[in-house]
Parts: C-alpha cells; sequence; structure tokens
C-alpha cells in the first residue's frame, strides 16, 4: 500500500541544512482564480487566505524560522472601493479568528507598512495580535499591509537624517548596516527565497532593499492554487541553486541567523 506523505515533517528530499532562513512571497493571482470558476474577485482572496495559513504551517513544520507575505500594497488602495473594504474585513476576520492557533503553535506576529491609514479597530486588532505573540520563538509571521517598499526607504532615510541632524549618528556611520537597521524587517535575515505566484514577473515595490541577494521563483499557479505540494517543488527548485555571493564557487545556503 502506498503510505501517505506526511507533510508535518520536513520532506525527505530536502536537506534541513540548506532550508531558507526566510521566505517571502507575493501572493498573486487570487482574482484570476475567482474568475476562471465565475466566482467574484473577492472569492479568490477568501480561499487566498486558506493558502496562506497553510504555508505558514509548513514553514513552523519544516525549519523555516520567518515567512514575510505581501498581503496589501500601498498601491492596492486604487482598486474598487468595494474589494478594499473587503480585503480590510477579511484581514480583520482572520486575525480575530487564527490569533489563538498562531499563539499555539508559537507564531510570532507582525506587520510591516504603514497601519495608520487602516480602521482604527484593525489597527487595535493587529497591535494587539504584534504584542500577545511577541515573545513566541518557533517562526516569525510577517504580514504587509499598506506596504510599499520605496515608502520603507524614505521612511529609513529620514529616520537616519533626523539621527544625523541631532548628532546621534556621524556621517561616516550611514552605512548599509545603519539603513539595515532602520528597515522595518530588521533584525530578520533577508529573504533566502523569493515566491511570486500567478506568472507575474516583477517585485510590485516589495522589499526592493532586502530582496537584493535573493534567489527569485516564479510560477504560474494562480496563489489560491499553492499548496504544500507547490511549495516543496519551490523549495526544491532554492536548494538546487548555487548561490554565488560574486565569488566564482558557490556558497552553500546557509542558514541564516534570526
Ligand atoms: C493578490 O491577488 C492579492 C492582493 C493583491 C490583495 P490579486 O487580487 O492581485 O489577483 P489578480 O492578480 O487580480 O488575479
Ligand atoms: C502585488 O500584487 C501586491 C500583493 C500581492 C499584495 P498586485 O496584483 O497588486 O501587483 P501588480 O498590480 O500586478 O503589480
Ligand atoms: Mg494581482
Amino acid at each position: 500500500m502506498i503510505q501517505p506523505i506526511n507533510y508535518s515533517t520536513l520532506p525527505a528530499d530536502l536537506h534541513p541544512e540548506t532550508i531558507p532562513a526566510h521566505v517571502a512571497v507575493i501572493m498573486d493571482g487570487n482574482g484570476r482564480w475567482a474568475s476562471q470558476r465565475g466566482l467574484p474577485r473577492v472569492a479568490g482572496h477568501r480561499q487566498g487566505a486558506k493558502t496562506v495559513k497553510e504555508l505558514l504551517r509548513c514553514c513552523k513544520d519544516w525549519g523555516i524560522g520567518a515567512l514575510t507575505v505581501y498581503a496589501f500594497s500601498t498601491e492596492n488602495w486604487q482598486r474598487p472601493m468595494a474589494e478594499v473594504t473587503f480585503l480590510l474585513r477579511l484581514f480583520d476576520r482572520l486575525l480575530r479568528r487564527e490569533l489563538a492557533e498562531m499563539q499555539r503553535q508559537g507564531v510570532r506576529i507582525q506587520f510591516l507598512g504603514d497601519l495608520s491609514p487602516l480602521p482604527e479597530r484593525l489597527q487595535d486588532l493587529m497591535q494587539e495580535a504584534m504584542a500577545v505573540t511577541s515573545r513566541n520563538q518557533r517562526v516569525r509571521f510577517n504580514v504587509a499591509v499598506n506596504y510599499g517598499g520605496r515608502q520603507e526607504l524614505v521612511n529609513a532615510a529620514r529616520a537616519i537624517a533626523q539621527q544625523v541632524v541631532s548628532g546621534t549618528l556621524s556621517l561616516d556611520a550611514v552605512n548599509e548596516t545603519a539603513l539595515a537597521c532602520a528597515l522595518q524587517t530588521h533584525p530578520l535575515p533577508d529573504p533566502d527565497l523569493l515566491i511570486r505566484t500567478s506568472g507575474e514577473q516583477r517585485l510590485s515595490n516589495f522589499l526592493p532593499w532586502q530582496l537584493a541577494y535573493t534567489e527569485l521563483y516564479f510560477t504560474n499557479l494562480l496563489w489560491p492554487d499553492f499548496d504544500h505540494a507547490a511549495f516543496h517543488q519551490a523549495l526544491q527548485w532554492y536548494q538546487s541553486r548555487q548561490r554565488r555571493f560574486g565569488r566564482l564557487t558557490a556558497t552553500p545556503t546557509a542558514q541564516g541567523v534570526l
């Protein structure tokens, strides 16, 4: 009899020593997934939420220390108001429903982006979720909401300039480390692997600084169809890459320090 595959442990063909420390995901294709089924676009978002839950579980079970997902960009405000409202309500509902489970699984949730234009009730929920899970260590789960990479860099530049003006930082100390420290992803290592679904091959203003040396994986699968088997495949692909970082020989795809 064929044994069912147990996805609660790392699949046997993946090497634990080169499993990425940090995976970033542009969850794209929800609308197309729904349209293909004759459903309203929002049905795709609802289904996509289930996918992210499964992915987070895989990260936790497979020893991936950090997962950063793009849930809503600064550009997504330009969508019809009904879709934006639906998404904000979905975030609200998901947070309420999943917080206890995330707590149980040792997930530390953090939100990246400017939360201030979001409904106050949602902001409060987000703050509460970040506070309640702040001591959890099993897996870091970053959700980018109203996030724009260029805006993040502008904010970092402004914070650094402020320190220079006030005399707490010398101009000589303005370097890559100082800038990385001023980003919202600090102190996480940069993502080792970026996954974008739905066949699009662009970054759409997601983590432009942090993805400078990341392995980029594009798949035609639409986000709601990206299940644990698809993630497994992405990790196989990642482990087949040679990460040279400018050298002539590959360095082991080392696990970063969280
Ligand atoms: C990604 O799916 C989810 C968000 C941007 C919130 P899309 O909504 O972009 O789906 P497509 O790209 O239109 O199919
Ligand atoms: C990127 O997807 C943003 C998120 C996944 C949240 P979009 O669907 O908004 O990106 P574009 O418009 O195709 O670049
Ligand atoms: Mg899209």
